[in-house]
């Protein structure tokens, strides 16, 4: 039975393709009966690629052919690919995705047309490429109340800052080489800016938390403004620096959720994960720590997580697999991360970083902080830790210095 279609054929869907393909055999006995990628849809042409018979590039031809059980989205955007996802889902074929951007925008409504159709929308791909977190997360973890959950969430920026710290490469160099490999966003902005790691956790902590957090409640901020200095002062100190994702309630039915690039102790499980690398820490009552750690993008890791959902969609034709959250349109569902508490490390640049009056002046800001080192210090410059401070307050000291020295950099500590 040729009952499976994938509608975009570029990195994860030629990965789908591939594997599904190579494994058919196993993956038809575990499903238990026949089954076949029948159509995939890209509007570009393929000429002479070993599956160029299956490309079709009107979306409609899919849409009507009452064979098709299950289709692979993994176009990306919220644009036709959320009009896709409609249609298909209304008309009872399951849809799964890699499109983390879709799921983190119109999940609730999705989910909806889903249930109401008797047919699913899985997502197992759209975080942490490879890792199983979704189905641990609504299943094996169901039984405790999640009291945090924070991870490396993006590959490219992680292998980006693991090549930066290792190699001293340049940034620039990085990301190319990310993109190269096919880790990157089409726009690599979403990568680097922290976009793409904010949608993730928007996912789990929708999930695990039952309502729909809207990346545009969560505060963002990337990565390329870290320099090498920066890495070399953490260094020093004991830490590495990763962009780190976090959700956990904060009380009175709402929660807190931030990404921003972060020191991490080296001794710490996250200081170790590497290259493109992700990793998932969530907190659970009942279970305490649990890491899921593994590759969070590139081709074949990504297409094992769509794979394993096209296989359950399969398994359950015609049955609805609770894995969803209500909408949430309320602003103060999360906590401005100004109400938050964190330590930050500054560097900062002033005529003369060394000058008498400046320490001073720092610690009646911030109160005690802790002064780093790097061979070749400049004269003008100052690298310090603060203590644990509400932002806001962190904010006011660093707007009261910046009359006096330029705040070169500013990045939270785990
Ligand atoms: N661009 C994403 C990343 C792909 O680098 O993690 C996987 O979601």
């Amino acid at each position: 039975m040729q009952n499976i279609a994938v509608i975009g054929y570029g990195v994860v869907g030629s990965g789908t393709v591939e594997l599904f393909e190579k494994n058919k055999e196993e993956i038809c006995r575990k499903i238990g009966r026949d089954c076949g990628i029948k159509y995939i849809c890209d509007l570009r042409d393929f000429p002479g690629d070993k599956y160029e018979s299956k490309l079709v590039k009107d979306f409609n031809v899919i849409l009507n052919d009452d064979d098709i059980e299950v289709v692979a989205e993994v176009v990306g955007g919220v644009t036709f690919a959320y009009e896709y996802t409609k249609k298909l889902l209304a008309r009872g074929k399951s849809v799964v995705t890699s499109n983390k951007e879709l799921v983190a925008t119109h999940g609730a409504e999705l989910f909806e047309i889903a249930r109401q159709n008797n047919c699913n929308y899985l997502f197992e791909a759209s975080v942490g490429g490879g890792i199983p977190i979704i189905r641990p997360l609504n299943k094996c973890l169901a039984g405790n109340s999640i009291e945090q959950i924070s991870g490396i969430l993006n590959g490219t920026t992680n292998f980006i800052l693991t090549k930066m710290i290792r190699e001293q490469m340049t940034f620039e160099d990085a990301l190319k080489m990310a993109q190269e490999l096919g880790y990157a966003e089409a726009d690599p902005t979403a990568d680097v800016e922290g976009h793409d790691a904010c949608r993730k956790i928007c996912i789990l902590g929708s999930l695990a938390y039952g309502k729909q957090i809207y990346p545009q409640y969560v505060h963002c901020s990337g990565i390329s403004r870290i320099t090498l200095d920066d890495v070399e002062y953490a260094e020093n100190a004991g830490y590495g620096i990763k962009l780190v994702g976090t959700v956990k309630p904060a009380g009175n039915g709402r929660i807190s959720a931030i990404v921003c690039p972060r020191l991490v102790p080296k001794s710490s499980l996250l200081a170790s994960v590497d290259d493109v690398y992700n990793a998932i820490s969530v907190t659970g009552d009942g279970v305490g720590d649990v890491l899921f750690y593994g590759k969070g993008a590139g081709k074949l890791p990504t297409a094992s997580a769509v794979v394993g959902d096209i296989i359950d969609c399969l398994k359950h034709h015609d049955r609805h697999i609770m894995l969803d959250w209500e909408d949430c349109t309320d602003p103060s569902y999360v906590v401005p991360y100004k109400q938050t508490e964190n330590s930050m490390y500054v560097r900062i640049k002033a005529a003369d970083a060394d000058a008498e009056d400046l320490k001073p002046a720092i610690t009646e800001l911030f109160g005690k902080v802790m002064y780093l080192e790097r061979n070749g210090r400049p004269d003008d410059e100052l690298a310090f830790i603060t203590p644990v401070m509400v932002e806001a307050k962190l904010d006011d000291a660093l707007a009261k210095l910046s009359e006096s020295a330029e705040i070169a950099s500013k990045i939270r500590l785990m």
